[in-house]
């Protein structure tokens, strides 16, 4: 393990992770000792309108993965409909790699309730839900206790802190299936059906929960409010570029001595990264990566200094997505890890779609065949052709995200491929497990 050099441990800047570390961090006690809830006394004198101007000034942008302007977003919700408004909380975190929402509502779960009160309040919404994830038990049973502390020190429930300001807050689990982390099928899902995808527009602005105008926003965007109001937009801004403002919570996995979550000005490079978690593992060298979850197209090596900014990894012909940075070695095959992500996104696929549910059923038996030393030269066109017939057909991102590994895997790692059809490769999976692949 190699120790980083004090220039890159400079570019941590731990803002929503400040507070893990201490000791029951997650109690209202110590909460309010590091300055819990004085964003919210802070925000509850403003008028909601220029909260939404503050967010806008920040240049906040969703941590869930599209990045979109978290200000322009709350906007966007009428104001004097006369209709009830809601703010969902997306705390579902499935894409594979992803680990910075559940260890912020684990340790800080009162960072995200004071997020989603102030939140609440710009948007003049006054009932809030907390969507999570069904495995994530112990999370959800954090995030329980926690709004129940809040509720009996008066921050939630009927006119908090004598402002006149209404709100409950829901913590509902989910059953634990990928596509309710997009949006409207997260909606639907809590509305009580099946978590499928909705036709857009009409968008949740307008048309979100019980068709009234909704904001669905990431955990980490939510919890970046409180932190907002208290330090300014000015101050946000120090950190990070110029249209990706702000800190990131990156979490990394892999082939690397200290896995974890590193939560960094925007724009810090894999190469930083790396450094500051102990280097590779001892005998490892870096061959590919996602700069954002599996539905990310794959970097390598030649990528290391490129700023991981919505922009920088956008330039670099990927997506910054959930900065869930999955580190493989010279050891590790992309051929086959594609394949378990495929074998994934066929899974998750919810059906409703065609190019989607068909395509990944068919992608998965051309890896089998490929992996168990059967595939032809054919095969790869046949793979290309495919994920040319889902991307940008499919009905949500989820078809689209699987066709990412499938095309950029391919594009520079052609060569694995071939090693398993031209018989250099030993093949990996036995006749047994290519049942039904042909
Ligand atoms: C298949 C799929 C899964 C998604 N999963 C999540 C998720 O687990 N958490 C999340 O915040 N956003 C997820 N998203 C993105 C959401 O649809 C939505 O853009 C996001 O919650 C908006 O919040 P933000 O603006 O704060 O980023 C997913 C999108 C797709 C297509
Ligand atoms: S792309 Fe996949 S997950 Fe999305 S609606 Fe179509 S079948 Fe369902």
């Amino acid at each position: 393990m190699t120790t980083p050099r004090p220039e890159t441990l400079a570019k941590l800047t731990p803002v929503l992770t400040k507070r893990w570390l201490s000791p029951d961090a997650w109690r209202i006690g110590t909460y309010e000792k590091l300055d819990g809830y004085a964003a919210l006394r802070k925000a509850l004198k403003a008028h909601p309108d220029d909260l939404i101007q503050l967010i806008k000034d920040s240049g906040l942008r969703g941590r869930g993965g599209a990045g979109f302007p978290t200000g322009l977003k709350w906007g966007f919700i009428p104001q004097g409909d006369g209709k009830p408004h809601y703010l969902v909380v997306n705390a579902d975190e499935g894409e594979p790699g992803t680990c910075k929402d559940l260890p912020l509502m684990t340790h800080d779960p009162h960072a995200l309730i004071e997020g989603v009160i102030i939140a609440s309040y710009a948007i003049r919404a006054n009932r809030a839900y907390i969507y999570i994830r069904g495995e994530a038990v112990h999370a959800a049973r954090r995030l329980r206790n926690a709004v129940a502390e809040a509720q009996a020190k008066g921050y939630l429930g009927r006119n908090i802190m004598g402002t006149g300001f209404d709100l409950e807050l829901v913590v509902h689990s989910g059953a634990g299936a990928y596509i309710c982390g997009e949006e409207t099928a997260l909606l639907d899902s809590l509305e009580g059906f099946r978590g499928q995808p909705r036709l857009r527009p009409p968008f949740p602005a307008t048309h979100g929960l019980y068709a009234s105008p909704t904001v669905v926003n990431n955990v980490g965007t939510i919890a970046s409010v409180p932190y907002i109001v208290l330090g300014g937009a000015d101050w946000w801004k120090t950190m990070g570029t110029e249209k990706s403002s702000g800190p990131m919570i990156y979490s990394l996995s892999g082939r690397i001595a200290n896995p974890g979550q590193y939560e960094c000005s925007m724009g810090v490079t894999l190469r930083e990264l790396i450094e500051l978690a102990g280097g590779m593992q001892p005998g490892h060298e870096l061959k590919f990566w996602t700069p954002g979850g599996s539905s990310t197209p794959l970097l390598t090596a030649e990528h290391l200094d490129v700023p991981l900014d919505f922009e920088g990894v956008a330039a670099a012909g990927s997506i910054l997505g959930t900065t869930a940075t999955q580190i493989f070695s010279d050891q590790d095959c992309p051929v086959y890890a594609t394949y378990r992500w495929l074998e994934f996104y066929h899974h998750e696929s919810c059906g409703k779609c065609t190019p989607c549910r068909e395509g990944n059923y068919w992608m998965v038996r051309v890896y089998r065949r490929i992996l168990a030393g059967q595939g032809t030269h054919e095969d790869l066109d046949t793979l290309l052709d495919t994920c040319d017939n889902i991307l940008g057909r499919s009905f949500c991102g989820l078809g689209d995200g699987a066709t990412s590994p499938v095309t950029s895997s391919l594009k520079y790692f052609k060569r694995d491929y071939l090693d398993y059809i031209e018989g250099r490769t030993a093949p990996k999976l036995s006749d047994k497990q290519l049942v039904g692949a042909h």
